[in-house]
């Protein structure tokens, strides 16, 4: 794997933000004892006072449950509930907000697909294709959906610097491709994947393609009609948004052909004793008693990442992945995972100390206030590829400045001094 030699001195917010101003909007970043250098926002971000606050506001204020009631309270929670789809209707440039679907997470939405989706449709000998860096979450309901189907479950090799083999691939999408699952964004080697190039080439033989946007959605622009993507799905928490909710565009044409997968009280129109005819999309797709506080906090995470500007946003980051990759190949024994162009990464950054465990690192970093991730990420066959069982994972977000590189740099140091090498 590569070692990455990109050139980024210091990190320059880009003109008109002021991240500096920005990071206080994070209470978490001043109530902590120690400083805090928080540099797992890939696992879960940091929440903001404007969601924090929108949910509390929400719970005192307003809340009532959602499209059950006739009452003012009732009424108004139905009213704002829809709103916030709007709201991420817009944040993904999705024609309608009825092709915007709630679900629990990005997880979900994608089991949604699968089973409700793939599963009546799949045939044997018809395949489903995903690259292999995809998080587990996109690789497991396809290997069950496969298997109980009969289908083959193919999947786009990397090259060696964790970019997509696309030359061996695209060739191969044809007549009995039903569907393409893929990552824009690793979570493990933040590699951005040129999606439009794939997307081009499955429209000329109609496969469908599903996006996996959790990584990118908080962090680049995306837009579902300039992507022409058929599903993509993404979740709240890992975009300064509440934990416990998701969602999943589909084209309206692909979402009426999607069987649900919870059934239950919200997403029938009429039920029979025998038969039921479900509601129109997408309350058919959300059974249950709606998650209010989650959505309006889900759109209110959307509004203030709008605010900020995702095309600045995506520059911060990068800049400081980039500065973070100067810094850490300078030190000996460090190897970094991944595509050696910072503009083909997003702020994810994998690497390994020779010699060392991550886990070790990670928790002498964790001592020091220094918050990484270390393991397999979900990504085990991505290991496989890389040849490793885990690494060291720092994942930045606009909230970071380069007193966290400078932290993360003296944690390794200080990993290798006590671990003596
Ligand atoms: N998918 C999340 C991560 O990469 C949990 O850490």
């Amino acid at each position: 794997m590569a070692r990455v030699s990109a050139k980024a001195t210091s990190v320059a917010p880009p003109d008109s933000v002021d991240f500096d101003a920005i990071r206080k909007d994070f209470p978490i970043f001043n109530n902590s004892a120690q400083t805090l250098h928080y540099l797992d926002s890939a696992a879960s971000s940091q929440k903001p006072d404007c969601v924090i606050d929108t949910i509390a506001d929400c719970y005192r204020s307003h809340y009532g449950p959602v499209h059950r009631g006739l009452y003012p309270l009732a009424e108004s929670a139905s009213e704002s509930y829809e709103k916030a789809r709007q709201t991420l209707a817009q944040f993904i440039n999705a024609p309608s907000s009825d092709e915007v679907v709630f679900t629990r997470s990005a997880t979900e939405a994608i089991n949604l697909i699968a089973s409700g989706w793939a599963g009546p449709r799949l045939r044997a000998g018809d395949e489903i294709w995903l690259s292999q860096m995809e998080h587990h979450s996109n690789f497991l309901p396809w290997q069950r959906v496969c298997r109980d189907r009969g289908a083959s479950l193919r999947v786009i090799p990397l090259d060696s610097s964790g970019q997509l083999n696309l030359e061996k691939a695209v060739g191969l999408f044809g007549s009995k491709t039903r569907l393409i699952a893929i990552t824009q964004v690793s979570n493990v080697l933040g590699t951005i994947n040129p999606l439009e190039a794939i997307i081009n080439q499955a429209s000329r033989h109609s496969i469908p393609v599903l996006v996996d946007a959790a990584q990118s959605v908080g962090h680049m622009p995306v837009d579902v009609q300039s992507l022409n993507c058929d599903f993509l799905v993404a979740s709240a928490h890992k975009m300064c948004g509440p934990n416990g909710i998701g969602i999943l565009y589909g084209k309206k044409e692909r979402l009426m052909e999607t069987e649900p997968l919870l059934l239950g009280g919200g997403m029938v129109d009429q039920v029979q004793s025998e038969n039921s005819l479900w509601a129109d999309i997408p309350a058919r797709f959300e059974a249950g008693s709606p998650n209010l506080a989650g959505a309006l906090g889900f759109a209110a995470a959307a509004d203030y990442i709008q605010k900020i500007g995702r095309h600045q946003i995506e520059q911060r980051e990068q800049d400081l992945a980039a500065s973070a990759f100067e810094v850490l190949s300078g030190i000996d024994g460090v190897t970094i995972y991944g595509p050696d162009n910072s503009q083909k990464r997003s702020g994810i950054l994998s690497f390994n100390i020779e010699g060392f465990h991550p886990h070790d690192i990670a928790q002498i970093a964790g001592e020091r206030g220094v918050a990484i991730r270390a393991g397999h990420h979900c990504c085990q066959p991505l290991m496989q590829h890389l040849g490793i069982s885990s690494t060291a994972r720092a994942s930045f977000s606009f909230y970071n400045n380069q007193e966290d590189i400078t932290a993360l740099e003296s944690a390794i140091l200080e990993t290798k001094k006590i671990l003596g090498a």
